[in-house]
């Protein structure tokens, strides 16, 4: 069971089965970035989706991240810093690299760049690739957080492996209570969707590896014109985990459904409404920040399956529909 802020004691760090919840306040942010300094695990909000952070440069502590999630050991975590100064000393920092961070960071861009040989990481950050991925989160509380500590947070989405992304403390408890030490809890996240991937080579070129709430597409055009450098964008490689079922909710879904079947749970959008409905306007933003509160809800509904209606393939939609087939895909 969640329990209430009380004195924290290293006794049993994540090995203990009661998670805490405080407010994302300023005795929050401390209190949280004393749990992670000892080694512990704390579930963090950041614009995209809530993350589970623990310092990135302890075996120990990186560790707890694959354990609490029951993450396969394969796949890499993402290393959040303040800025590209901090991300330069834990990869080969490139003028592209530069260039792709400038305008986004902090914000929800992560970049897959060569790591630094003998970076002070966990090796299990990177699960063995010769590759790390950074971001910057923008959210005020992970800046806030990453001040206050003299390492980098290792943080994947805060979920049950496989399951629904949390954009809500609410959320992370459902899959992590009892998993993890803390959860600081900064309201409901407002992109809704986990940053886009983008791998730099060292040629230059770009790769876009996860879609997400930065079009890689729009931004190379606006940054770079048709110029260099040059982008390869070959969709079908993916991150090591972009599995083709995750997201899921635990029950069959139906996607680009008009109605729902007398056993589905309806997910609208637009005209097509739902018991939840991703954006009666049609509004792609606000329909991916809804998108994992609505698969939370029809995972928790009685009926027994879920349809979906069809989201536009554009923007920020390629992000949800992206989510949305991996939602779908079946579990093996
Ligand atoms: O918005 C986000 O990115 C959230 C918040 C918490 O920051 N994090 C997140 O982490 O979505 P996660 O672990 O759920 O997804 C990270 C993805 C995984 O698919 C992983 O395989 C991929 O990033 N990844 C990590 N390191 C990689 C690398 N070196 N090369 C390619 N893919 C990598
Ligand atoms: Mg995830």
């Amino acid at each position: 069971m969640a329990a209430a802020c009380g004195e924290y004691s290293d006794a049993g760090m994540s090995g203990k089965n009661v998670t805490e919840v405080v407010l994302a306040d300023a005795d929050g942010i401390a209190r949280a970035a004393r749990i992670l300094e000892s080694g512990g695990t704390v579930a963090v909000p950041t614009e995209t989706v809530y993350g589970l952070a623990a310092r990135a440069d302890r075996d120990d502590a990186v560790a707890k991240i694959y354990a609490a999630k029951g993450r396969p050991d394969f796949n890499p975590l993402i290393v959040h810093v303040r800025d590209a100064e901090q991300a330069a000393r834990y990869a080969q920092w490139s003028e592209p690299a530069g260039n792709a961070v400038m305008d986004v960071w902090p914000g929800p861009l992560t970049i897959v760049v060569p790591a630094k040989a003998r970076a002070p990481l966990a090796k299990a950050v990177t699960a063995g690739l010769e590759t790390v991925a950074l971001r910057s989160p923008g959210h005020p509380v992970m800046q806030e957080l990453l001040g206050l500590v003299d390492f980098p947070l290792a943080a994947p989405s805060a979920n049950r492996s496989g399951f629904i992304s949390p954009t809500t403390a609410e959320h992370v408890l459902t899959s992590l209570d009892g998993r993890i030490d803390l959860v600081l809890d900064g309201g409901p996240t407002q992109a809704g969707v986990e940053s886009s991937i983008l791998a730099v080579r060292a040629d230059g070129a770009w790769e876009e590896l996860r879609p997400g709430p930065i079009d890689l597409d729009a931004f190379h055009n606006e940054r770079f014109g048709t110029g260099l450098p040059a982008r390869i964008g070959s969709r079908s490689i993916e991150a090591p985990g972009q599995l083709a079922s995750h997201y899921a909710p635990g029950k069959p879904v139906r996607l680009h459904a008009d109605k729902a079947g007398p056993d589905e749970y309806m997910i609208g959008f637009g005209r097509a409404a739902g018991d939840c409905t991703l954006s009666q306007t049609g509004d792609l933003s606000e329909a991916a920040s809804r998108l994992y509160g609505c698969l939370h809800q029809a995972a928790a509904s009685d009926l027994p399956n879920i349809a979906i209606a069809p989201v536009p393939d554009e923007g920020i939609g390629r992000a949800i529909n992206d989510r949305l087939r991996r939602a779908a895909a079946p579990v093996d």
